[in-house]
C-alpha cells in the first residue's frame, strides 16, 4: 500500500511540474525517486509519461503548443507533432518574445520554421539573456544579417551553446590562427562545427602538427578557413593524411600541400580521390603521371568522373592530343567545355587546317591565356584571312572538324 501511495504521489507530482521545467528535464530523470520501487511500478510510472493524455493539463497544452507551432511558427502539422514531443507551453508569451527577437534579426518565416522545427527549445529560450547575446555576438565579428539568419536558421545549435564557455572560447582560438574576423566568419559559414567542439580536442593539436613540419601561418589560415571540416578530423587521421601528403613529395611550405590534404581528408573525399585514380588509369595515365598531376593540382583529384570522361574525351578523341600530355598541365580539365575548350579549340583546328599556324602549338598556349590574349593571338591577328572566326569562337557557326 505504501508503494502504491508512493507512486501516487511521484506521479502528481509529475503532473504538477511547471511546463518549462519538461522541456528542459526529461521525463526519465523523474524516475529517480521509483527508482527502489517494484519492476512492475516502474513500467507504469513510464506509461503515465508516454501518454500524457490521462491529464488535462497536458493534453492542453500539447494542443495549445502544437497550434501555435503550426499558425505562428508555420510548421506543418507532422512538424508540429513531433516537436511538440520537446517542447510544451501553455502561453504564447516567452514564445511571442522568440519569435520577435528573431524577426528583428532578419530572420525570414521560412528560416524561423525551419529553426524552430530543428531546435523547438529554442521558443523557451530566454530571449534577453540567452539568445540576444549570441545574436550580438556573432553579428559583432561580422556575420551580415543574412548570414546570421541563414546560418542559424540550418544548424541553429549554436544558439542552444553557452556563449562564455564553448562559443567565445572557439573564437579566442580562431582568432589566433585565422587573425581576422573575416576568415573567421568564411569558416563558420561552411560548418557551425567549429563554433561547437572544444578546439583542444583536434582543432588544436592538428594546427600544432601543421606547423610543426614547417607549415606556414597563411597555409594553416587557407586550410582552416575554407576547409575546417579537414582541420577538424580526428587527430590521428588528420596526421596520417598530413604524413601521406608529405610522402607524395608535397612541400609544407607551399600552399599546394594543404590543399592536398584537403583532397585526402574525410571518407568522401578519399573515396572520391581513389575514383579519380582508376578514371585517368582507363586514359592510360601511369601512377606517376596521375601524381604530377595531384601535385601541380591538388583539386584534379576531386573531379567527377563525368567532367574527367568529356574533357578527356575531346582532348584525346576529338583534339587528337596525347592522353599524358593533359597529366603535365591538369588545370584545362578543370575548363568548361563549352565556353572555353570548344571555342579555343575549334578556331585553333580552322587555324591549322588552313595552315595559318603549326601543329607545336600547345594546349596550354590555347587554353591557358584570359579571354582578351586569347582573342587577340588567334582571331583577330586572322580576322582578313578567316572572315568566319570570331563566329566560329562564338558558337554562331559550327566547325565540324578538318
Ligand atoms: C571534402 O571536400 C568537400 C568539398 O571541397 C569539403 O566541403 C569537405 O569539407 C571535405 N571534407 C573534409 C573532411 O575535409
Amino acid at each position: 500500500m505504501a508503494v502504491h501511495q508512493n507512486f501516487q504521489t511521484v506521479r502528481l507530482n509529475y503532473l504538477s511540474i511547471p511546463s518549462v521545467l519538461l522541456i528542459s528535464k526529461k521525463p526519465t530523470q523523474l524516475k529517480s525517486p521509483l527508482a527502489e520501487l517494484k519492476p512492475t511500478l516502474v513500467s507504469l510510472q513510464n506509461e503515465a509519461s508516454v501518454k500524457p493524455i490521462t491529464s488535462k493539463t497536458t493534453t492542453k497544452q500539447h494542443s495549445f503548443t502544437i497550434t501555435y507551432l503550426i499558425n505562428s511558427c508555420g510548421l506543418s502539422s507532422e512538424s508540429a507533432i513531433s516537436a511538440s514531443q520537446k517542447v510544451r507551453f501553455q502561453s504564447p508569451e516567452r514564445p511571442d518574445l522568440v519569435l520577435a527577437l528573431l524577426e528583428n534579426y532578419g530572420f525570414s518565416k521560412i528560416q524561423i520554421s525551419n529553426l524552430i522545427r530543428k531546435r523547438p527549445v529554442l521558443l523557451l529560450a530566454n530571449p534577453e539573456n540567452i539568445l540576444l547575446p549570441k545574436l550580438e555576438f556573432f553579428q559583432s565579428i561580422g556575420l551580415s544579417s543574412c548570414d546570421l539568419a541563414r546560418t542559424l536558421s540550418s544548424d541553429p545549435t549554436l544558439l542552444t551553446r553557452s556563449l562564455e564557455n564553448q562559443i567565445i572560447p572557439s573564437y579566442d582560438f580562431l582568432k589566433s590562427v585565422l587573425l581576422s574576423n573575416e576568415k573567421i566568419v568564411s569558416a563558420l559559414k561552411r560548418t557551425t562545427w567549429i563554433f561547437l567542439e572544444d578546439p583542444s580536442k583536434n582543432l588544436m593539436p592538428n594546427v600544432a602538427f601543421l606547423r610543426e613540419l614547417g607549415v606556414p601561418q597563411k597555409c594553416v589560415a587557407l586550410l582552416l578557413t575554407h576547409f575546417p571540416e579537414a582541420v577538424m578530423q580526428k587527430h590521428e587521421d588528420f596526421c596520417g593524411i598530413v604524413r601521406e601528403v608529405k610522402e607524395i613529395g608535397f612541400e609544407p611550405r607551399k600552399s599546394m600541400f594543404v590543399l592536398a590534404v584537403h583532397a585526402l581528408s574525410g571518407k568522401g573525399n578519399k573515396s572520391i580521390w581513389e575514383k579519380c585514380f582508376e578514371v585517368y588509369k582507363r586514359w592510360g595515365w601511369s601512377k606517376d603521371d596521375i601524381l604530377t598531376a595531384f601535385k601541380k593540382h591538388p583539386h584534379s583529384m576531386m573531379l567527377s568522373e563525368k567532367k574527367i570522361m568529356k574533357s578527356m574525351d575531346y582532348f584525346v578523341n576529338k583534339m587528337g592530343w596525347p592522353s599524358r600530355m593533359i597529366a603535365q598541365c591538369p588545370v584545362v580539365l578543370f575548363f568548361s567545355l563549352e565556353r572555353r575548350i570548344i571555342p579555343r579549340c575549334s578556331v585553333f583546328q580552322i587555324l591549322l587546317s588552313k595552315g595559318l599556324i603549326k601543329e607545336d602549338f600547345s594546349l596550354t598556349t590555347v587554353l591557358l591565356p584570359v579571354e582578351k590574349r586569347f582573342l587577340e593571338r588567334f582571331v583577330t591577328k586572322y580576322q582578313e584571312e578567316v572572315p568566319d572566326l570570331l563566329s566560329v569562337y562564338q558558337g554562331k557557326v559550327k566547325f565540324e572538324g578538318a
